[in-house]
């Protein structure tokens, strides 16, 4: 092993080392959920087109996906593409496109080294084909992956989904084969596509930006928000793992009281 060429060097990797064995130890979240914001903010701020800012988006999901495997967790989902990011002007949406091509054809193979399995919530039939495809490529061959459970918003509305659900279920009450009296806040969970992943304990978004923009709205019922000012493409894994310290400083209380309140 070559010596650190100096102490500084040396310095960011031993605290995120220490950063690291306190993530194992701590109480990690399930499920950690990231609205991933400002990639054209950062481009911008270096006067570069907003596609140079995607494209260091993209590093950044590299350097996440490997701080949340390198830790253990178990539940990782990121907010790619929404359902209105198809709004923008086309030569950017392509732009991004091109990106998740590329992502799930060069990523797959370290995925599969890390025991992740990847999968896409969101609308299938909006965008083309051949992106579809890789993505249920990706999907079945890290299918019996046991490590992260690393999903991909895409294409993705909270709205769409819980209008889906309810749909479904009155189809269902429409045929006779569902009373709707039966129907709970489980079953509806049940409905949605994230129904079999706990829903988010810690959503982070990034960017300064404190709205949740039509991500996960059912299942962010009891959610812990955290609103960091870092644009996604610098949110490094030492400021991921600070955002795992500062959810084990919080008390979630889900609406009962904490035992040292109780006189
Ligand atoms: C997030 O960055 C990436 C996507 C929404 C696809 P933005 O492209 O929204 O960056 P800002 O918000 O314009 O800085
Ligand atoms: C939310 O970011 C969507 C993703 C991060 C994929 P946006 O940049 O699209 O959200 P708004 O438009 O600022 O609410
Ligand atoms: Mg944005």
């Amino acid at each position: 092993m070559s010596a650190p060429s100096s102490k500084a060097e040396l310095a960011p990797k031993a605290e995120l080392a220490q950063k690291a064995d306190f993530a194992k130890t701590a109480d990690l979240p399930r499920h950690v959920a990231i609205i991933m914001d400002g990639n054209g903010r950062w481009a911008r701020a270096r006067h570069m087109p907003r596609a140079a800012g995607h494209v260091a988006g993209v590093s950044a999901v590299r350097g996440i996906v490997r701080a949340a495997t390198d830790i253990g967790l178990q539940n990782l989902t990121l907010y790619a593409f929404s359902s209105e990011n198809w709004k923008r002007p086309p030569t950017e949406v392509n732009h991004l496109m091109g990106l998740f091509r590329s992502y799930f054809r060069s990523d797959v193979d370290e995925l599969i080294a890390r025991n992740v399995r990847l999968r896409i919530i969101g609308n299938r039939s909006r965008a083309e084909t051949d992106i579809l495809e890789m993505i249920e490529d990706c999907e079945r061959r890290t299918a019996a992956n046991a490590g992260l459970n690393l999903t991909f918003a895409f294409d993705y509305g909270s709205q769409e989904e819980i209008a889906a659900a309810a749909r479904a279920l009155a189809e269902a009450a429409r045929d006779g084969t569902l009373d709707p009296a039966s129907i709970t806040p489980q079953s509806f969970s049940a409905k949605l596509s994230t129904a079999d992943l706990p829903d988010p304990d810690l959503i982070i978004r990034t960017s300064g930006e404190r709205r949740l923009s039509n991500f996960l709205l059912w299942q962010s019922a009891y959610a812990e928000l955290l609103f960091v000012d870092t644009l996604w493409p610098d949110f490094s894994p030492k400021q991921f793992l600070d955002a795992l310290e500062s959810y084990a400083q919080r008390e979630r209380r889900f609406g009962a009281v904490s035992p040292e309140a109780v006189a």
